[in-house]
């Protein structure tokens, strides 16, 4: 039974016109999965990636940081993220990315983060089903690709209103429903509900997407057991690992897994990240977003000495970056990839 229900993940999945390869998606994470990040998730295999979310006020105001979140990388389909609490700003928004090439549009009803929520928008939507229903009604309205919604089993216990929100959104004409298996209240605390997300599954007939707390192939197959979901969506797992997601797609196809091709090792890999991500922000930016990733790189495969990480984390001159990063990975660690 068990790789029976993983199988599934090896599928290609419809969400209105739009064909997603496979069942395992890359999580929308602002400061994380920028158009540098989705494509190396993209390459490796990920059936789905989603841009950062982007607050629909300045994406219509003409932001250049929102321009730059919406930026179609080099991938087959481009899902981007909107926030935000005005049904006019919204549907500006989503006619904006589509008219720049998204192929979905998906409405964060999740984030939990105070500026977000005290906002009113994110996850503080579910607290109010019938204006969270006028945004989506606004945005379905306002384009021709799918739509869907990123949202939370509720507000707080009291308040685990997924599964009507869920089947209002379909009957507005939602494509598909991925449900983070917390409450805003929990922002990130406590353990994902899978249970709780098959009450939403059951709701609607449109795919579900489980997501919060699924780091692998043991833990997506619980997951789908015990959610009932079309796919799985895998965030933080991400960190330091951009092919998480495709090794996991892989496994599912019972196809031998690594978790990069044989000839790749991790000094140039993370250079080659490194090297885009200036590119995507400029030196001077991209300098400082870049060092999350390297520390996580760093953590996760170089174990470097504290010493030498420190200096990676400081040093503000790309090329040194470049030299410490060889000495830090030292030798290819191919067999660590895959981990
Ligand atoms: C740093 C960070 C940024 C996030 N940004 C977004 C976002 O922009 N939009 C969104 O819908 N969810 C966002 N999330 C929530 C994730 O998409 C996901 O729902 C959550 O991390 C649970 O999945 P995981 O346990 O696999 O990480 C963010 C999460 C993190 C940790």
């Amino acid at each position: 039974m068990s790789n029976n229900i993983l199988g599934l993940l090896a599928q290609p999945l419809k969400i209105g016109g739009v064909t997603l390869r496979n069942r395992v998606f890359l999580a929308p994470m602002s400061g994380v999965t920028d158009q540098p990040f989705r494509q190396r998730a993209y390459a490796h295999g990920a059936g789905l990636v989603v841009s950062e979310m982007v607050a629909s006020g300045e994406l219509a105001k003409g932001r250049a940081e929102s321009a730059r979140r919406i930026r179609r990388p080099s991938i087959d389909v481009h899902m981007v993220q909107i926030a935000g609490r005005e049904a006019r700003w919204m549907a500006e928004a989503a006619r904006i990315a589509a008219d720049e090439g998204a192929d979905v549009v998906d409405i964060n009803m999740g984030c939990p983060a105070k500026k977000v929520t005290g906002g009113y928008s994110g996850s503080a939507l579910m607290r109010e089903p019938d204006h969270a229903l006028s945004l989506i009604e606004a945005v379905v309205k306002a384009v021709n690709v799918p739509v869907t919604v990123k949202m939370r089993l509720g507000w707080d216990d009291d308040c685990l209103n997924a599964p009507d929100i869920a089947r209002r959104a379909e009957a507005a004409g939602v494509a598909m429903i991925t449900v983070h298996g917390r409450t805003r209240c929990q922002f990130y605390t406590g353990k994902a509900d899978w249970p709780a997300i098959l009450r939403v599954k059951q709701a609607v007939s449109i795919p579900v997407v489980a997501n919060g707390d699924c780091n692998g192939l043991a833990e997506a197959n619980v997951m789908l057991a015990q959610s009932g979901a079309d796919a799985v969506m895998i965030g933080r797992a991400h960190y330091g690992a951009p092919w998480t997601a495709g090794v996991l797609a892989r496994s599912a196809a019972g196809m031998q897994t690594t978790g990069l091709p044989d000839s790749t090792d991790m000094a140039a890999y993370v250079s080659a990240h490194y090297e885009d991500m200036l590119s995507h922000y400029g030196v001077g930016q991209g300098v400082r977003h870049a060092r999350k990733h390297l520390g996580w790189y760093l953590d996760r495969h170089a174990g470097a000495a504290p010493a030498l990480r420190q200096s990676i984390m400081t040093e503000t001159e790309p090329a040194n970056v470049l030299r410490l990063l060889k000495i830090a990975f030292g030798e290819p660690r191919r067999q660590e990839l895959a981990a």
